[in-house]
């Protein structure tokens, strides 16, 4: 099954045919090699002065981090992420060394995420982001300080067609991908001094 973006121009294909599935092949194993590709893509995403601020705590499908990782999970994400062969905890480093904000290191740990689901899809890996999982546990279990905040948890292994979800998941599985129109996206160019509605 192909859930390939509808687009009004063309786009690459590792970007058109990129969605998040929830079937995953609880067989597979996330190897060494796919691993490293995965981590290498985000190492080299552009960030803020270079600050590269984003962190990973990988664990892998039968590692006990990965239990505790797993137990952070909104309900709804545990009833089908733990079939996939790796759960990684996206973490910014928000702070520096003294304490001061770093104001882009949010962005700058999705770029890197998007560059490793970017090379995922090119390896032939499917992922599945969430933000639903209890950041304030997460934090507590791996011990990360204040200067550390947890961002997302991605779910990367092998997709499986056949896998059974609950619904509505499975409704979900094969329902169309949707975006806003382009239009939707573009802020008029306004200057403060034009009346809004003339
Ligand atoms: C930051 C972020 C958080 C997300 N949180 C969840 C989540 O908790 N559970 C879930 O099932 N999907 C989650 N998603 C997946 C989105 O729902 C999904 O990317 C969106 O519906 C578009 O679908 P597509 O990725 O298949 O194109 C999240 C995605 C992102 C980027």
């Amino acid at each position: 099954m192909r859930k390939t973006a509808s687009t009004t121009a063309p786009v690459h294909p590792l970007l058109a045919e990129r969605w998040s599935p929830r079937g995953f092949d609880q067989a597979h194993e996330l190897g060494d090699d796919n691993l490293t590709a995965l981590l290498e893509a985000a190492r080299w995403a552009p960030s803020a002065q270079n600050s590269q601020p984003w962190r990973f705590l990988v664990t892998r499908r039968g590692e006990p981090a990965h239990g505790r990782l797993f137990a952070t999970l909104a309900s709804g994400n545990q009833a089908w992420a733990g079939a996939a062969s790796a759960l990684i905890l996206a973490v910014a480093r928000t702070a520096d060394d003294d304490g001061r904000p770093r104001p882009w290191a949010l962005y700058d740990t999705g770029q890197a995420v998007a560059a490793l689901v970017t090379q995922a899809q090119a390896d032939g890996l499917a992922v599945h982001q969430m933000g639903g999982f209890d950041s304030a546990a997460a934090r507590a279990e791996f011990g990360l300080d204040d200067t550390l905040t947890p961002v997302v948890v991605i779910a990367i292994g092998r997709r499986d067609a056949a896998a059974e979800l609950p619904e509505p998941l499975a409704a979900r599985e094969t329902a169309p991908r949707t975006r806003h129109p382009i239009s939707d996206l573009l802020l008029p160019a306004r200057t403060a001094r034009t009346p809004a509605a003339a």
